[in-house]
């Protein structure tokens, strides 16, 4: 339990009031929330040539999104072996967005990402692409060269595996012809 708001203390024959550990606390607390607010709003760049820099894949020619989703239940059916296929099926088509050092390309088309889950757990692995807005459901990794080559480079929905199109999406929007 807190002591009381403050204590009173005789210092140097006079009463004063003097915080306490709980006062302190709090004081510290909102100093810390003080900083923190004062370096957040400092810290808001505006120019966008900085921006890219510190983030390369702004400036990237980004024409896919392919989001692998390894929640539990699709990393339960191989969405990490369906992920390494991806990776592996872009770099060796020099597509895969990233770092050179990683063999990636900094000029790729394709950014391949983790997500979390979709709703497709009972019916995994489930892979999105964007802006196609296509989700495919129970991919394993021996798909994943077949989506590459038809749906990522040319624009066909591998439609034996595709579940659902996002509202609004425009399927073959995706395809990057050619690789
Ligand atoms: S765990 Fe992948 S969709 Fe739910």
């Amino acid at each position: 339990m807190c002591p009381p708001p403050c204590q009173r203390r005789s210092l140097g024959g006079h009463t004063r009031s003097v915080p306490t550990a709980c006062q302190s606390t709090v004081l510290f607390v909102l100093g810390c929330l003080w900083l923190v607010i004062t370096m957040a709003e400092d810290s808001f760049i505006e120019d966008r040539e900085e921006l890219c820099e510190l983030a390369p894949v702004a400036a990237a020619p980004i024409r896919c999104h392919v989001f692998v989703c390894t929640g539990k239940s699709c990393s339960a059916v191989g969405s990490a072996a369906v992920k390494e296929a991806f990776e592996s099926e872009l770099k060796a088509r020099g597509i895969l967005f990233g770092k050179e050092k990683k063999g990636k390309n900094p000029q790729g088309s394709v950014i391949l990402t983790e997500c979390a889950s979709v709703g497709f757990c009972a019916i995994g692995a489930a892979v999105l692409i964007y802006p196609d807005g296509i989700w495919y459901a129970q991919v394993r990794a021996s798909d994943v060269a077949e989506i590459v080559a038809e749906h990522i480079i040319n624009g066909r929905v591998v439609e034996r595996l595709a579940l659902m199109t996002v509202s609004g999406a425009d399927p073959g929007t995706a395809g990057i012809l050619p690789a």
